[in-house]
């Protein structure tokens, strides 16, 4: 018989019927009556169905009786309407098959109530919690939000490389990437000789897909990555990762405006997604995580985002009754006490702060006319801080190259990007969303650790 997803099972009318289900079990009660129930889970949704399996069967006592949880099973039986409380309709089981058992003795997710950092430790076995089922659905719908919001906007859909020879934010914080012996590789003189390695060259994994979307969107219009990106910074802090997941659209003939346009869209998109298609699994974050997240979610899918340039900002925080650990002064870059005291205290709101200084930001973004600052733009929401950073990009091929050489980058490496400046250069405007902080806002998750299967961060790769 075919089988059927729980989720399903649970919003059938089929009353009656027969329906073969398979999962974990996640608890088994018995009855004096002789008789057993199983709540099986195949992380379809939230829920779970509730299997009442009669004593009569005839693997009842050999098996039955020795599934816990975690155990793996596939039930065949008949839907009917449930007497209980919990739920709509279970399943009398005709036949239990048993896949795996999952020993009590050792099988670590017995106690209802695990602590989130014990539970990285079991990254594997995670995945059979509530809160992490839930987080892999709500991810899962986000990335589905994210193709259908470009691909409606007439987006293409872009495979930007991982290995890359060339530093896409200028900012040092690559892993290498190389097939030569690290302990004794070969040497010219005294520098390791790259051109042994296995492109011939040093190389890295990408930072972000930026500059090769940037040749798309000079030729393709408007593109769009969705892709795993790397930084070796060690920022042991709960929004960082060392592997994480980037979308980044690029647009041509777009200045900032359109470009904060984009992104604020996108965002209230995302929210109203999974608002309409979560909710589930959102009520549980509520209850359970984080009291004020289905709130916060509304407010920002259905209010518009506030834009403040940085001058402005920091002139807010100047004036700010806190003592931040970092002080603020023009010119200095905003650290995350900064960017939530915006959002949370002084606004309330989600916010779009613009034109930064040069000094902290990358070097392909736009100059202003005042020659000190940037169009530059960073998108704040309550409890993370910064989910996107984008800018327009220098499209005036000389300005581009001072800003390479000024910012002491290897100008020979960025060639090809400064040619998309030769040859019908154009406006051009685009930005980044770390795919792992708006899990984390969405889930209301205090650490970004827990909004990804796999975490990768300093000292901990090990799954
Ligand atoms: O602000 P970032 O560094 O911008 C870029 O990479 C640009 N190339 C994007 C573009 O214009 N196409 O990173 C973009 C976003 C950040 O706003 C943040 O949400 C996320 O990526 N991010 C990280 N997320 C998790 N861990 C890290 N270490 C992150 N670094 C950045
Ligand atoms: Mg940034």
């Amino acid at each position: 018989m075919k089988r059927t997803l729980i989720k399903h099972v649970l919003e059938s009318d089929q009353i009656g019927g027969r329906v073969k289900v398979a999962g974990w079990v996640r608890t088994r009660r018995d009855s004096k009556g002789g008789f057993s129930f199983l709540e099986l889970n195949d992380g379809s949704s939230f829920a779970g169905v509730q299997i009442v399996v009669p004593g009569e069967i005839e693997n009842y006592e050999s098996e039955i009786l020795n599934v816990t949880i975690g155990s793996a099973v596939a039930v065949t039986g008949e839907l009917v309407e449930s007497p209980g409380s919990g739920q709509r309709v279970e399943i009398h089981a005709g036949n239990v098959h048993v896949y795996g058992y999952a020993d009590p003795d050792d099988y670590p997710l017995q106690k209802k109530q695990i602590g989130f950092e014990r539970l990285r430790e079991l990254a594997h076995l995670r995945p059979r919690t509530n809160t992490f089922g839930a987080m892999a659905r709500v991810r899962n719908a986000l990335a589905y939000a994210t193709h259908r919001f470009y691909q409606e906007r007439d987006f293409l859909y872009l495979h930007t490389p991982m290995i890359t020879a060339s530093d896409a934010e200028g900012a040092g914080e690559m892993f290498q990437v190389t097939t030569l012996d690290v302990g004794a590789p070969p040497r010219v003189d005294d520098a390791v000789d790259y051109s042994q390695d296995f492109f011939g060259r040093p190389t890295f994994l990408t930072v972000s897909g930026q500059l090769e979307a940037e040749a798309y969107a000079l030729a393709l219009d408007r593109v769009y990555t969705f892709g795993p990106t790397f930084r070796a910074e060690n920022s042991n802090t709960r929004r960082h990762l060392a592997e994480f997941w980037m979308i980044e659209p690029e647009v041509a003939f777009a200045d900032l405006s359109d470009n904060a346009d984009l992104a604020e869209a996108y965002v209230r998109y995302l929210f109203q997604y999974i608002l309409d298609h979560c909710s589930t699994d959102l009520e549980f974050f509520n209850k359970w995580v984080d009291d004020g997240l289905l709130a916060r979610l509304d407010s920002i899918a259905s209010a518009d985002f506030r834009r403040i340039t940085y001058t402005d900002a920091v002139e807010v925080l100047s004036k700010a009754e806190v003592a931040f650990d970092y002080p603020v002064d023009w010119g200095v870059d905003l650290q995350s006490e900064h960017e939530r005291y915006l959002t949370e205290v002084a606004f309330e709101q989600p916010l779009i702060v613009t034109d930064y200084p040069s000094d902290i930001k990358a070097f392909y973004m736009r100059r202003n006319d005042d020659g000190k600052t940037v169009a530059a733009m960073d998108v704040l929401v309550p409890g993370v801080g910064e989910i996107v950073g984008g800018s327009q990009r220098e499209e005036r091929h000389d300005v581009l190259y001072e800003s390479i050489v000024a910012k002491g980058l290897p100008v020979d490496d960025y060639w090809w990007y400064l040619d998309l400046r030769r040859f019908g250069s154009v406006p051009h405007a685009g930005f980044g969303l770390g795919f792992g902080r708006i899990v984390q806002f969405a889930t209301g998750m205090q650490n970004i650790r827990d909004a990804i299967p796999f975490p990768r961060t300093p000292n901990s790769a090990e799954f």
